[in-house]
């Protein structure tokens, strides 16, 4: 791109989008596409931060030359050795023979796990605390271990007080022109997708994200430049997101609310589902969302999940055993340390089974899940005489939302 993307006076945006790729981590969907953020410091020496995936390398390669103008680059910054920002180092490094690639020693390991490193001689080793000093940037490299993979440094720039966050405070999406979240309609465009990218990807590791937080504490920071998604740098962002990540590292639910999650063949256990949801709208629950786990996405299903206080999960019999895509993402919340939450049961068993007994035993493994009411359980759907129980249920949930 033939065109500066400023982020402050001599901090330019060199990442770049791509709009073809099917699944994040060959798992996630992406309707809207996912950034690769980079960014270039221009000072007496110059730093990249990170780099990007290779499928778009070639105008990220471009976005640099355009933004050094001639200069060289002295300094490769290594947040996050993930492929989706370190499958083009070695490029970069071919062709800037001058630049020295500043890296943890365990970002190091990964980098030779991962690629046939042909640059081992410039390296430096950055550790917890250490700085570098560009000339008018004064750089610092802070140990951010589990956010997302055990190798992650952020780098925290004294001098225009921005926070290079690494996969932290980032999103799926693609750049859509602006680059700043207060240039847009974050909550609208831009929330449920930066919730998605967290809950999946960073999810299980609330406390790596809270220990980063507490290190962090009594740093000034203007603005945050993450991996992907857009740029924090207006207090009222930068606070929104900040309290978002905070809830979610902490597994606490941002709103109250119901999601019914259904698994169903022939749309009897969708039935019990959509009945149980009407009983819930006419107690006054506000936030109500039905999903079925065949359908939508398992990532925007477990999000939402973490979004709100209250599940139903609708257990559903196949091959006497759990119906396997609810029996996959109840394995996955666990996987991602949900907890704090209240649940409800139902069950549908034609002729016998274990579903239910399945689920209670996924669930034993995750800490403070409350268990409302009994579980409703059909054999193959519903009867007219068990709508009182049904009722009973309903009642009891509205009661804790
Ligand atoms: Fe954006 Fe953990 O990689």
């Amino acid at each position: 791109m033939y065109y500066k993307r400023i982020i402050t006076d001599d901090v330019y945006y060199v990442g770049e989008s791509d709009r073809r790729l099917e699944r994040f981590e060959n798992m996630f969907e992406l309707p809207n596409g996912v950034a690769y953020n980079s960014y270039l410091i221009v000072d007496e020496k110059t730093a990249l931060s990170d780099g990007i995936d290779e499928t778009v390398s070639e105008r990220y390669y471009e976005n640099i030359r355009f933004a050094l103008d001639g200069r060289d680059l002295d300094y490769l910054i290594v947040n996050h050795v993930e492929p989706d920002h370190c499958s083009s180092i070695n490029n970069v490094l071919r062709e800037y023979p001058q630049a020295v690639m500043v890296i943890t020693q365990k970002g190091l390991q990964f980098m030779e796990q991962f690629y046939n490193l042909d640059y081992r001689d410039r390296v430096m080793i950055v550790k917890e605390g250490d700085r570098l000093d560009l000339g008018k940037h004064q750089l610092e490299f802070i140990m951010a271990p589990n956010v997302h993979w055990p190798e992650v440094m952020v780098t925290y720039d004294h001098t225009d007080k921005i926070l290079f966050s690494a996969d932290a405070f980032g999103a799926f999406g693609a750049i859509e022109g602006h680059l700043f979240a207060d240039q847009v309609n974050f909550e609208r465009d831009w929330l449920a997708e930066a919730r998605r990218y967290y809950i999946n990807i960073v999810g299980r590791q609330g406390a790596s994200v809270m220990r980063l937080f507490k290190k962090l504490e009594g740093k000034d920071i203007n603005l945050i430049a993450p991996l992907h998604g857009l740029v924090f740098r207006t207090p009222d962002m930068i606070s929104m997101i900040l309290e978002k990540y905070t809830k979610w590292a902490t597994y606490e639910p941002e709103e109250q609310g119901v999601v019914l999650v259904a698994a169903s063949m022939y749309g009897d256990s969708q039935n019990m589902n959509d009945i149980l949801a009407a009983m819930l709208a006419d107690r006054g629950v506000e936030n109500i969302r039905v999903y079925d786990v065949s359908k939508t996405p398992v990532s925007a299903i477990i999000a939402d999940l973490f979004r709100f206080s209250n599940a139903v999960f609708t257990c559903l019999t196949y091959n006497t055993l759990l119906y396997p895509g609810m029996d996959a993402l109840m394995r996955e919340l666990v996987m991602l340390n949900y907890s704090n939450r209240r649940i409800s049961y139902l069950e549908n068993q034609s002729w016998g089974g274990r579903a239910l007994d399945i689920a209670q035993e996924i669930f034993s493994k995750s800490k403070n899940l409350e268990v409302v009411g009994e579980p409703f359980k059909i054999k193959s759907s519903v009867a007219p005489e068990q709508m009182d129980d049904l009722l009973k249920l309903a009642d009891e949930i509205a009661a804790s939302v």
